[in-house]
């Protein structure tokens, strides 16, 4: 008799989402019964945010682009859940492989186990305790209907027990954001942007800021400005600026902020902006950068990585292993806070910060791995 062919439809929708699932299809793909298909929910659209992510992680393209783009979080949740039910009733795979916590996320859960089928949930468990979060939803939702739990640390597994889901569903694998970034890293130090900017090993900083409760609020935006403005007297920061900030500081009219050509080096201190930037060019800039100042969560992963300072500018994270063994600092939401941070970061540095270099249990670069394997086993004891 022939062996059964699982097949899997793995989903994504966001940037981050394209990083965590790269290495998932190619780990499936070593399985010769797995069959795995992929969807675009096309959350995320433009070159930078998308395209690029497949072709510099390598993954084939999407079997599906649902073509959602932006709208409110309900427009955009509904849309998804419209588009791929239909699609899901179509094609019935055996599985389906959701990661992170965004909407497409979320909104995809909600349709595979309406529809019956099995669902494994990647990066399940992180909890920052803020429902104000369009995240934290997404993530308890998503974990209370999934069928298999994949999580990236230690607190998300006690989570998920804590919240009464049955440890035999919860699985402790690592996290393939790293994997992603193991995967990378070498062609991310030989990416020309550190070059083109002729910017000295740890001599400049790195700016991120996308979450709503961030840049949603024009004097907000513009007070986490004014401190990172004061902190970049001392040293240049790059600023790769997501399209949710950029439509935001336009309609702040937020205009006095320098941005770079593109091309020639930076001129000096200061806050530089920029588009989006590959990801391959946004490691090889972290990797060598004296410090990141971020909100986002897959940077502050990424950061403990590579042993750089992270000072995250929020009251929470969902990330508590960064801070255990990594290089995060929470500096919370108070721009002065943030200030301080710095300088404090700034004074030490060069002080063999990175001697007692650690990172969180299983990010070694095989999750995917792992995960694959509890697949086969789930679909093969679970075969009709
Ligand atoms: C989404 C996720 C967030 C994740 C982030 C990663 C949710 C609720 N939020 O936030 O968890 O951290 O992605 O980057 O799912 N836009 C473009 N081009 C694009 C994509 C977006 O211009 O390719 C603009 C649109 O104006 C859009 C806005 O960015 O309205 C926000 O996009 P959206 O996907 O709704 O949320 P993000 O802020 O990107
Ligand atoms: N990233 C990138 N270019 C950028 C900013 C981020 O490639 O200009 C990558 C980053 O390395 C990480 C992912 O995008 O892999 C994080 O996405 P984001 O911060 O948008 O989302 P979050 O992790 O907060 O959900």
């Amino acid at each position: 008799m022939p062996k059964k062919q699982y097949r899997i439809m793995n989903i994504v929708g966001a940037r981050p989402n394209m990083v965590k699932m790269a290495p998932l299809i190619r780990a499936m793909q070593q399985i010769p019964e797995f069959l795995p298909m992929l969807v675009h929910t096309g959350q995320h659209y433009d070159y930078l945010m998308s395209q690029v992510f497949f072709d510099q992680l390598g993954m084939p393209a999407p079997d599906y682009n649902l073509e959602v783009g932006s709208g409110s979080q309900h427009a955009q949740t509904a849309e998804i859940i419209r588009r791929f039910g239909e699609l899901l009733q179509q094609e019935r795979p055996d599985m389906v492989v959701v990661v992170g916590d965004v909407n497409s996320t979320f909104a995809c859960s909600l349709v595979a186990v309406k529809e019956g089928i099995p669902l494994a949930h990647v990066e399940a468990g992180l909890r920052s305790g803020d429902r104000t979060m369009p995240e934290e939803i997404n993530r308890v939702l998503t974990d209370s209907i999934a069928d298999l739990l994949f999580t990236t640390e230690e607190s998300g597994s006690q989570n998920l027990i804590r919240e009464g889901i049955s440890p035999e569903k919860v699985f402790f694998v690592g996290n393939t954001m790293i994997d992603s970034l193991v995967h990378s890293i070498d062609a991310a130090r030989a990416s020309a942007l550190v070059g083109k900017l002729a910017l000295t090993r740890r001599g400049f900083g790195v700016l991120t800021l996308h979450r709503p409760a961030t840049v949603d609020h024009p004097e907000k935006l513009r007070a986490v400005l004014a401190a990172i403005a004061e902190i970049s007297k001392r040293l240049p920061i790059l600023f790769p600026v997501h399209p949710r900030t950029q439509g935001k500081l336009a309609a702040a009219g937020i205009e006095n902020l320098n941005s770079w050509n593109g091309e020639s080096s930076l001129p000096g201190k200061g806050i530089w902006m920029m588009g989006p930037v590959g990801y391959l060019d946004f490691l090889g800039l972290v990797d060598s950068a004296a410090f990141v100042i971020t909100d986002s969560g897959g940077i502050q992963e990424e950061s403990t990585f590579m042993g750089v300072p992270c000072l995250t500018f929020r009251d929470n994270t969902e990330r508590p292993a960064t801070i255990e063994y990594g290089t995060n600092r929470l500096v919370g939401t108070d721009p002065e806070s943030l200030v301080k941070n710095a300088d404090d970061l700034l004074s030490r540095a060069g002080q063999g910060s990175n001697d007692n270099l650690k990172v969180p249990p299983l990010w070694d670069g095989h999750a995917a791995e792992r995960i694959v394997e509890i697949l086969h086993r789930y679909l093969q004891q679970h075969a009709e």
